[in-house]
């Protein structure tokens, strides 16, 4: 994949990549369970992952599994703090881990998005990042998102989204749309809530092989969307995921259906 972000200039899209929240939080010792998961993921075509200094030693684990892979893949991770010292620390601790540059950083949470914004410029001109965005997971903060998307100062956005959280569709889809951002879909099977889904012969006019990949192209399908990356510990998952990401896509009447046979 180009180093680029996805969406916003063109890359090849959608794709599936790779969550990191909890199933990467692991201690040393356990870092060929994320490898086995990494590797199985890039064998089965993903070329994006994600992660934030949130998720305890999910950053560090990640860049080592990314050990070999790393100039071909699209790194997404986040700054989260208040404290522009602690930010600055975090990004360091980044490039440590992830070759010398991030591809996408995002402001997690919009935390301190204002004060982190003009410093996080800086590193982008100065080509240890290449491009800027900002997440939230609450619709409480999606007025809020949409203030930062409407400055033109960042190039994606990471939201919710799946068939039982689609606020996202009022404002912040069709903006993205308007500006021309990427958009990265976190929580695309719920965080499992929507597991294990219906009986296999219900998907079989769907054209997919599981349910959780009928979530992931449910999100996919969606024009608007540039990346779903959902997060998994097996590595069975990773790939049948990664499968998830590649046409035909659902058309509306397909969503639909996934819609009510997630009731
Ligand atoms: N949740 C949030 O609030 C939040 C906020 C900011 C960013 N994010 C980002 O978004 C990523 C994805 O969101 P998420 O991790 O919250 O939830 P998710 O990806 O919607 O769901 C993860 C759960 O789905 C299961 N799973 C994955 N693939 C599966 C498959 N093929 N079949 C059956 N089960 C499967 C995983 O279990 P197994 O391990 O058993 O596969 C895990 O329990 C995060 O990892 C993080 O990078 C999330």
């Amino acid at each position: 994949m180009e180093r680029r972000t996805p969406g916003r200039t063109g890359v090849e899209v959608p794709v599936v990549g790779l969550g990191t929240w909890l199933t990467l939080d692991l201690p040393e010792a356990e870092q060929e369970v994320a490898d086995r998961v990494v590797a199985g993921a890039f064998e089965a075509g993903t070329r994006l992952v994600d992660s934030s200094p949130m998720y305890g030693r999910a950053e560090q684990v990640l860049g080592r599994a990314l050990d070999g892979y790393r100039e071909e893949v699209f790194v997404a991770t986040k700054i989260w703090t208040a404290s522009s010292d602690e930010a600055r620390a975090q990004l360091a601790r980044q490039l440590d881990f992830y070759g010398g540059s991030v591809d996408l950083e995002q402001i997690h949470n919009l935390v301190a998005w204002e004060s982190h914004l003009p410093w996080l410029e800086q590193e982008r001109d100065g080509g240890r990042i290449a491009w800027l965005g900002a997440t939230h997971y609450a619709a409480s903060a999606f007025g809020e998102l949409a203030r930062v998307m409407r400055t033109g100062r960042i190039d994606a956005v990471q939201i919710p989204y799946n068939p039982h959280e689609r606020e996202v569709e009022r404002e912040i889809l069709p903006l993205a749309e308007e500006l021309g951002l990427g958009v990265i879909v976190m929580r695309p099977l719920a965080e499992g809530a929507l597991l294990p889904g219906p009986d296999p012969a219900e998907l079989e006019r769907l054209g997919v092989e599981t349910w959780a990949q009928a979530l992931l192209k449910w999100a996919l399908s969606d024009p608007r969307v540039t990346a779903v990356i959902p997060a998994t510990s097996s590595p069975g998952h990773a790939r049948e995921n990664a499968r998830a990401g590649s046409p035909p896509w659902f058309g509306p009447e397909e969503r639909r259906y996934v819609e009510e046979l997630c009731g």
